[in-house]
């Protein structure tokens, strides 16, 4: 346990096991780019001993390209209906951890299958954290088109609606993705 989980290692063992035991669907993780899907997928899969799929390198493997090149090449829209088609198949696939790209939980026919099929867990998180984050790296399209500060304020006003039919949020903080990791379990231990 980190100090700032709320957790005890005890409980977070039982709650482990629990889900190890009972949960036979996969976690898909939704929310900003920048909250750490990725890495607190990873941890999270690693706890429950479950497999990890990232949905934003699937599809660049499936279409051979890095995604800032299909927003280049063939737009928007085709990344979506890319993105579509690959989580679909990641569902059927993989009965651990996806974290999903910032949009997919968006589109309508993702958002219905990953409710249907999955846990959707939405990681929320402050802006300002958000910021800081993405601007270690260049590689998101859709915040090279403008002031990123602007635009992330403006998706998570766009998006929320969508993110929050999510069965489960919880708050990414400036702490370690661990404590995140740790967040979800209690979360999903709760809710089942
Ligand atoms: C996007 C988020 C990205 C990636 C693409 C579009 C979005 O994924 O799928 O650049 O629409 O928010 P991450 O959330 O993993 O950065």
């Amino acid at each position: 346990m980190t100090e700032n989980s709320a957790i005890n290692d005890s409980d977070l063992e039982h709650a482990i096991t629990r889900i190890a035991r009972d949960l036979d669907k996969p976690i898909a993780l939704v929310g900003l780019m920048g909250v750490g899907k990725s890495t607190v997928g990873r941890r999270l899969a690693s706890l429950l001993d479950r497999d990890f799929v990232d949905a934003d390198d699937a599809i660049e493997e499936a279409a051979q390209r890095k995604i800032s090149e299909i927003f280049e090449e063939f737009g928007e829209e085709y990344f979506r209906a890319g993105e579509r088609r690959v989580i679909a198949r990641l569902m059927e696939e993989h009965s651990g951890v996806i974290a999903t790209g910032g949009g997919a939980f968006v589109d309508d026919d993702t958002r219905a299958l990953i409710l249907d099929q999955a846990v959707a867990v939405w990681i929320d998180c402050d802006i300002d954290t958000l910021v800081e984050r993405t601007s270690r790296r260049n590689t998101r399209p859709l915040l090279r088109t403008g002031d990123p500060k602007e635009i992330l304020t403006s998706l998570h006003e766009a998006r929320q609606p969508f993110y929050s039919q999510a069965q489960i949020r919880v708050e990414s903080r400036d702490g370690p993705h661990s404590d995140v990791a740790n967040d979800i379990i209690e979360a999903i231990d709760r809710w089942m």
